[in-house]
């Protein structure tokens, strides 16, 4: 394949977002609005280590190993990033590979559907390239099989035809970083795994981290934001910059068209209202996940399928992206025989105007009482 033919499939990701839109006027400006908005959001990327807020230690050996592989003129040693979406797993590939001054080739593990579709990037790598694959847990197994060899040898055996005419022709490779990005590592396994010479988690963001991630990002965009409209975005970002990005565009547009000014607490209370996105930067999906543990489950214990029928949801969406807040931020723990809802997520929904059978009066005051 191609140089040109790799960067045209790292951009389609871009494009196919809205590929399923036929052009009627809505669907057009849709399409618009999304493609600026992800080259915003491109634009808003860090590019150095040292643009990059939060994750310090994550940051700091990321820093060591490129400087290292720098002063030995080597590739960077393969590193897998993993924790929820959002936290900046992309962001760091391409800072890697921009810190190295090496190109960067991206791809995920579902599409690779293909042995060839990975040895055809592999072999177009060049001295030092970075390889960024997203989704690595869901890499079909038989291309994960080419990886092995490639990560680890710089080679791969090429098979051509079957049976008693099988030959195998082994390629080099040119020295190439793997950086593999994962929701699931526990999904990875662990031959992969063990390949990896740098794992590390990214957890979610402290709120202080992600005030510095919303000046950062206002003053990029332009937008005018005081101390407490800074905050007040931080704290509901869900501990994730890419949420805080978006609140802060949305939270923009809002001020822009009924304010006119600076974006202030208020200002960011009104627009997130609209929104559908509470004090606790908790979404529509996220309450729904607590009444049905608290309302249909009677608090549970409830076991993930169960929740994800009730919510006509994907259970992968519910791990992925739904979960680790609410654990995180203790509306919901997990128990052997599923999840159960703390006090926590009983007295928000409660206080939130939540489902009148959220929460008895009975219950509440023995919450309160307890507290
Ligand atoms: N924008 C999004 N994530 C960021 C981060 N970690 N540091 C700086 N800017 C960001």
């Amino acid at each position: 394949m191609a140089r040109e033919e790799i960067k045209k499939r790292r951009e389609e990701p871009l494009q196919s977002a809205s590929g399923g839109l036929t052009n009627t006027p809505e669907a057009d400006s849709n399409i618009l609005k999304e493609k600026e908005e992800n080259e915003e959001a491109l634009n808003l990327r860090p590019r150095k280590l040292s643009e990059y807020i939060g994750q310090g230690k994550v940051v700091e050996s990321l820093g060591i190993a490129i400087e290292a592989a720098k002063k030995r003129g080597d590739a960077v040693d393969h590193v897998l990033l993993y924790g929820p979406p959002g936290l900046g797993k992309t962001t760091l590939a391409y800072i890697i590979a921009r810190e190295m001054d090496v190109g960067i080739v991206t791809t995920s593990g579902p599409a690779l559907e293909k042995g060839g579709d990975l040895i055809g990037i592999l072999t177009h790598l060049k001295k030092g390239d970075v390889l960024f694959i997203d989704e690595i847990h869901r890499l079909p197994k038989a291309v994960e099989e080419y990886l092995y060899s490639a990560v680890e040898d710089f080679a791969i055996s090429i098979v051509f035809d079957k049976g008693s005419h099988a030959r195998s022709y082994r390629s080099r490779l040119e020295k190439f970083t793997l950086v593999g990005a994962t929701t699931r590592a526990g999904l990875i396994s662990s031959p992969l795994r063990e390949r990896f010479g740098i794992q590390r988690a990214l957890d979610f963001y402290t709120i202080e981290d992600l005030c510095q991630v919303v000046k950062r990002s206002a003053s990029l965009l332009q937008v005018p934001v005081d101390e407490e409209g800074v905050r007040e975005i931080a704290r509901r970002s869900r501990g994730t910059p890419r949420i805080a990005n978006r609140i802060l565009r949305r939270v923009r547009d809002y001020t822009q068209v009924r304010h006119h000014g600076v974006i202030t607490r208020p200002v960011t209370q009104e627009a997130l209202l609209l929104e559908g996105i509470d004090e606790e930067g908790l979404t529509t999906l996220d309450k729904r996940f607590l009444e049905t543990v608290i309302v249909h489950y009677k608090g549970g214990p409830a076991g993930l399928e169960a929740i994800a029928a009730v919510l006509q949801e994907e259970t992968d969406t519910l791990v992925d992206v739904v979960e680790p807040f609410l654990l995180k931020a203790g509306f919901i723990i997990r128990t052997p025989k599923g999840r159960k809802a703390t006090d926590k997520a009983y007295l928000h929904l409660s206080a939130s105007g939540g489902p009148k059978t959220a929460i008895s009066e009975e219950q509440l005051s023995l919450l309160t009482r307890h507290k």
